[in-house]
């Protein structure tokens, strides 16, 4: 009776899981989501611990080897060490931070696997054949997710270079160990390896795969990291789904199956607005060409750059009727989204119409600018993306870009040899002027030259994004 209303609880938890994510798909909803779905990882926790309570069968197995006291402590330690680093978190460092989470869940999951198995094993409880192969796959996806995850961590925190490590016969000895499992797995579930064996067969595919994991992240760029922890955020959840059918925890399955399904989404999304493959994305070692330019060598590459004071740029904007502010990583860095919204503010003021302008990928993480924007009470209504507002440009007075740069680069639609090439971008280069804020010649997280940074409309503001916002609307006041 009481497992009845136990399986209730699961229902309500997967419920609100549903409609966290719903809400989520919305900047004024996305709050509220995001404490729904910690609501349904409540009850989730506290039903899972009844169920132990209750005497289930596989979460039994697992209590047995450490009981309430370590549950209770890793409880606790576990949800301060989360709370603190949410309220500490730099936004710029969100992307690196989510890739520790996968890691974790891909871990976490390697861990129960393990742990179920070896001790049915030494028990000498046999593991029927279907069960084998979900232990068997949340090793396997548990592994890869958490060595890729630790290495697009490393990568974005620059703890390893950026740049994809590439060494000849690399994609050779990724098949030999991917052959080297499949050995292995098919050995277990074929029931060739005889019970005495079958611990030291797990723990090698365990290693194999880890092996594989940091083989399969080290090739790829660090621009595309966050393609990579989006997928890698996928597959923790289906390692969570698999871990779900090895301990028959429906509820386990059902989340599991959302964070694969939504972080499979998101991969799709974010390759489509980069106008890439994902294979391309996986395999394709954007960024080890020597097309990037960045440095010294990036700014030797402009000749003809003109640049704009505060002023002479306020004394354009009082003019103008229609000002369109496109926000890139740069404003998160210089944390200039408040004074963004000021100045806004000031020009409506004046009487010019402002809009917003969001690429997908603009910033380093799905939605970057939507948060930071909204952080700052930009509203919702002057927010537009970028099929919106690609028509508007050719009949704006001014734009003002303000710490981006790839997702206006020209050179995505017009040089056929760009590592961009294809990527939609914002057509800010139709606008009768642009100016660009940003501190040098810098080139952007692609490492490419911008040739809009030498349009005979486009003139460059220098200095900190936030500094130069706050500058313009000191100068527009004084007008
Ligand atoms: P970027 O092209 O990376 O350019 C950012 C610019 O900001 C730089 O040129 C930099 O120039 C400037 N900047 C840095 N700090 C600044 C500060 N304090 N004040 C003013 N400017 C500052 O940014 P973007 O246009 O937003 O493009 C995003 C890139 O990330 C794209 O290449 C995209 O493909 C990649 N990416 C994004 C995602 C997602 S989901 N967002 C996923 C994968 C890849 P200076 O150093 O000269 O100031």
């Amino acid at each position: 009776m009481m497992a009845q209303y136990l399986n209730i609880l699961y229902l309500f938890a997967a419920i609100l899981f549903i409609l966290g994510i719903k809400g989520l798909t919305r900047i004024k909803t996305a709050g509220r989501g995001n404490l729904l779905s910690a609501m349904g990882m409540l009850v989730a926790v506290i039903a899972t611990l009844l169920k132990m309570q209750l005497g289930d069968e596989a979460l039994g197995i697992l209590a047995g080897q450490i009981g309430w006291s370590y549950i209770i402590a890793g409880v606790v330690v576990g949800g301060l060490i989360g709370a603190i680093l949410a309220k500490t978190i730099k936004m710029t460092a969100m992307p690196q931070f989510v890739a520790l989470f996968n890691g974790f869940g891909g871990g976490a999951s390697v861990m129960v696997a393990l742990s179920y198995s070896v001790a049915k094993i030494l028990s000498g409880t046999p593991i029927g054949s279907f069960d084998m192969l979900t232990v068997i796959l949340s090793l396997i996806i548990g592994s890869v997710t958490f060595t890729g995850s630790l290495v697009a961590f490393g990568k974005l925190q620059g703890f390893i270079s950026g740049k994809p490590i590439l060494f000849p016969g690399n994609k050779l000895l990724n098949l030999a160990l991917a052959l080297a499992v499949i050995a292995g797995s098919s050995y277990v579930l074929l029931g060739i390896v005889i019970p005495a064996k079958l611990v030291l067969y797990l723990i090698g595919i365990t290693v194999v795969t880890l092996l594989m994991g940091i083989l399969l992240v080290t090739p790829i760029g660090g621009a595309d990291m966050p393609v990579v922890i989006s997928l890698l955020n996928s597959y923790s959840g289906l390692a969570a789904s698999a871990t779900g059918f090895v301990l028959k925890n429906d509820l386990l399955i059902i989340s599991g199956a959302l964070v694969g399904a939504s972080g499979l989404i998101l991969t799709r999304i974010m390759c489509k607005a980069m106008n890439r493959s994902l294979a391309n994305v996986l395999f394709g070692g954007f960024g080890a060409d020597d097309f990037a330019v960045s440095g010294e060598k990036g700014k030797q590459e402009y000749t003809n750059v003109k640049e704009a004071s505060p002023e002479e740029a306020a004394l354009t904007l009082e003019g103008a009727n229609s000002v369109i502010i496109i926000p890139g990583y740069g404003l998160a860095v210089a944390q200039a989204q408040f004074a963004a919204q000021e100045l806004a503010e000031a020009l409506e003021k004046r009487g010019s119409k402002v809009s917003f302008a969001i690429h997908p990928v603009a910033g380093r993480m799905p939605g970057h600018m939507n948060v930071l924007l909204a952080e700052a009470k930009v509203p919702y209504e002057k927010l537009y993306e970028l099929d919106t507002i690609n028509p508007e440009f050719k009949t704006t007075d001014v734009v003002i870009i303000a710490g981006a740069n790839d997702v206006v680069n020209p050179a995505a639609a017009k040089e056929k040899g760009s590592p961009i090439y294809g990527m939609p971008i914002l057509n800010a280069y139709e606008a009768k002027t642009v100016f660009v804020i940003k501190r040098s010649l810098s080139p952007g997280f692609a490492g490419i030259k911008n040739a809009l940074f030498e349009y005979d409309n486009t003139q460059l503001i220098y200095g900190d994004g936030k500094k130069v916002l706050q500058q313009l609307i000191n100068e527009l006041k004084e007008l």
